[in-house]
């Protein structure tokens, strides 16, 4: 009865995560803030504006909206950079192994990704071709934990929402996918997610077919 996998991104195809929080960590400094590693995690899977919306909260400071919009683009102008030499090496292990095994049995591949660069990284790494659609930040108008990213994602596959799994290594997202009404698979090598149907530590020697069955 499953018919498509929707995956998120960073995190679970690829460990953009770090390139991330460099990227905040630098920024934050222009109001003295020191983003901790923890902090961090708490921007997994939330959009750009959202997080830096929070990072200035942890920082207790005010900005305008101008000033908010100059951040944005210089956080997002260091990220780039840092993500400009990515290449296939950085894939997260098995994953490549994951996809091909999918596709022989005749799954859908969509990405449902909260990232306006998702697109820039699939081609860095060359796992663009993998996908039938891609859902990303540029297509949403909300953020995790709001269902709008893997339903759209659905919706592109002509799929229905129980047709769907989705793998997910963000809170935000879990609850995201569970919201759709769509089976979650966490990837998650720390244990400390919450609600998904199934957890695994990574895609490295996972056995599509026995992974994909729920009861
Ligand atoms: C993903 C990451 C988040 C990131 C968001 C937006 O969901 O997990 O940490 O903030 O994408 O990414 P972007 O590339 O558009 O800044
Ligand atoms: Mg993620």
């Amino acid at each position: 009865i499953y018919k498509a996998c929707l995956f998120d991104l960073d995190g679970v195809l690829v460990d953009t995560a770090s390139y991330h929080y460099q990227a905040w960590k630098q920024l934050a400094h222009r109001f003295n803030f020191d983003l901790s590693l923890e902090q961090n995690e708490e921007l997994k899977g939330i959009s750009r504006v959202e997080s830096l919306e929070r990072i200035l909260q942890w920082a207790n400071y005010q900005a305008n909206s101008e000033l908010k919009e100059i951040w944005l683009r210089e956080k997002n102008e260091a990220y780039l950079n840092l993500i400009s030499q990515m290449n296939p090496g950085e894939i997260l292990p098995g994953v490549l192994d994951f996809l091909g095994q999918l596709k022989e049995l005749g799954f859908l591949i969509a990405l449902g990704s909260a990232s306006k660069n998702a697109e820039i990284i699939l081609q860095k790494t060359g796992l663009l071709p993998w996908f039938d659609a891609i859902i990303d930040g540029n297509v949403v108008t909300t953020s995790k934990p709001n269902p709008e990213v893997f339903l759209k994602g659905a919706e592109a596959l002509d799929c229905s929402a129980n047709e769907c799994i989705v793998f997910e290594d963000a809170q935000a997202g879990i609850e995201a996918a569970k919201a759709a009404g769509m089976k979650v698979i966490g990837i998650d090598t720390h244990q400390t997610l919450k609600g998904a149907d199934k957890i695994i530590p990574t895609f490295s020697g996972v056995d599509a077919q026995s992974l994909l069955q729920f009861k």
